[in-house]
């Protein structure tokens, strides 16, 4: 069972390159041995005032090299370059896992009253926080086109 639907790999994999959305976005890979072992996308989202941002999505690693670091070293070294490099200041994603696993790397829950999923909590990392609640009303309200 792949993708959360009843599909063989073929079928989830074709699903996969068929979509618009995963078209969209810049894929980043870790390999290990030569085999893909954790994956990540990463759009580039609207800005708000000269902030840019990127959205990042379908961050996974593969079931039997879980637990290994691979996502978290994906995760930050994602944020490390945009951050630095591209002066991202704003990270956007939607956690479909508990939120504690993107709060190490400084993200944050929006306000529950703009969340707009039950099953996802959209979350922010962003560099000066005084314009924090104007940037998550822009998000949640700019964002999910995206993800
Ligand atoms: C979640 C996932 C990406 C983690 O990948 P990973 O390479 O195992 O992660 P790392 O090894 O870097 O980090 C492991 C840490 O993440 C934590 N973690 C793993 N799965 C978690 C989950 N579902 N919720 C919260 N924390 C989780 C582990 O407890 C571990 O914590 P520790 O360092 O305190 O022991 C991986 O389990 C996965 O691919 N899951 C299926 C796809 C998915 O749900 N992706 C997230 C979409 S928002």
């Amino acid at each position: 069972m792949f993708g959360g639907k009843n599909y063989s790999l073929d079928e989830y994999m074709n699903e996969c390159r068929d979509s618009i959305k995963y078209q969209k976005g810049i894929w980043y890979i870790i390999e290990h041995n030569h085999k893909l072992v954790s994956s990540i996308i990463v759009y580039s989202l609207p800005s708000l005032d000269n902030l840019l941002a990127i959205g990042l999505g379908s961050l996974a690693t593969k079931h039997d090299e879980r637990l290994r670091g691979y996502s978290s070293k994906l995760l930050q070294s994602i944020i490390e370059e945009y951050q630095k490099k591209l002066k991202i200041s704003t990270f956007v994603l939607y956690a479909e896992i508990n939120t504690k696993f993107y709060e190490r790397f400084g993200f944050q829950a929006i306000n529950q009253s703009l969340q707009k999923y039950n099953n996802a909590t959209c979350m922010i990392r962003h560099i000066g926080y005084e314009n924090f609640r104007q940037i998550e009303k822009f998000y949640a309200e700019n964002s999910i086109c995206y993800f």
